[in-house]
């Protein structure tokens, strides 16, 4: 079956997208409002995109009124956040930050999270994350649809030690790492199942 993109609706588009590229990773991003206000929401149009300097990249669709999500206007405002990685204990948390509330709402509080001051920037991570990167904005692009695609720079990487098994070469235990990907829907993936295939030199 073939859909030309002149012919679909956006919501379509956005099943074709979600419902076939996946397993998709999860940005739990921490930001502050102007007035200091802590968010926290998840985002799965999310990758790494470069490592000279480190890069990330996050995709922001509308709220369903049209109004632009709290995590994009705060990075906007304040030029900064923070990614933190998602294992299974952090999901269900993780969950109730993806409700729509008002920007006043302190989301971190409401899922009953605790954070651990940044070190190169205003907003906390979230001291459950096994992983979090703390980024300052480095680029961002307007989608014609109300969208918006936001790239930052990682300025430090804080890993929990248990999950490192080997610090030259790194090596990352992925068993304790276990991070949870988003599928379509409510569905969501754990890597459990991995196999290997030597690169040709
Ligand atoms: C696992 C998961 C992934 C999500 N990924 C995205 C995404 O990539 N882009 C987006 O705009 N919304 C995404 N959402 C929805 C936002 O988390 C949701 O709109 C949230 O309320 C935004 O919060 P904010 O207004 O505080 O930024 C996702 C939700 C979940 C549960």
């Amino acid at each position: 079956m073939h859909f030309a993109v002149t012919e679909l609706a956006p919501a379509m588009a956005y099943k074709l997208l979600s419902s076939t590229i996946l397993p998709r990773p999860i940005a739990f991003v921490t930001s502050l409002n102007a007035d200091g206000q802590a968010n926290a929401a998840p985002f799965s149009f999310f990758n790494a995109v470069g490592y000279e300097p480190p890069v990330v990249v996050l995709g922001f669709t509308p709220n369903a009124d049209g109004s632009q999500k709290d995590t994009p206007n705060n990075i906007l405002a304040t030029k900064e956040f923070v990614v933190n990685l998602v294992d299974e204990p952090l999901a269900a948390q993780m969950n109730i930050c993806a409700a729509t509330l008002p920007a006043d709402v302190d989301e971190i509080a409401l899922a009953g999270l605790e954070t651990v001051p940044s070190l190169g920037v205003l907003p906390p991570r979230l001291k459950a994350s096994p992983v979090s990167f703390e980024c300052k904005y480095f680029n961002d692009m307007p989608l014609s649809g109300g969208g918006r695609i936001i790239v930052g720079e990682v300025l430090h990487f804080h890993l929990r030690d248990e999950i490192i098994s080997g610090l030259e070469p790194l090596r990352i235990d992925l068993n304790k790492l276990a991070p949870i990907s988003r599928l379509s829907g409510s569905k969501y993936g754990r890597i459990t199942d991995q196999f290997e295939i030597e690169r040709p030199k």
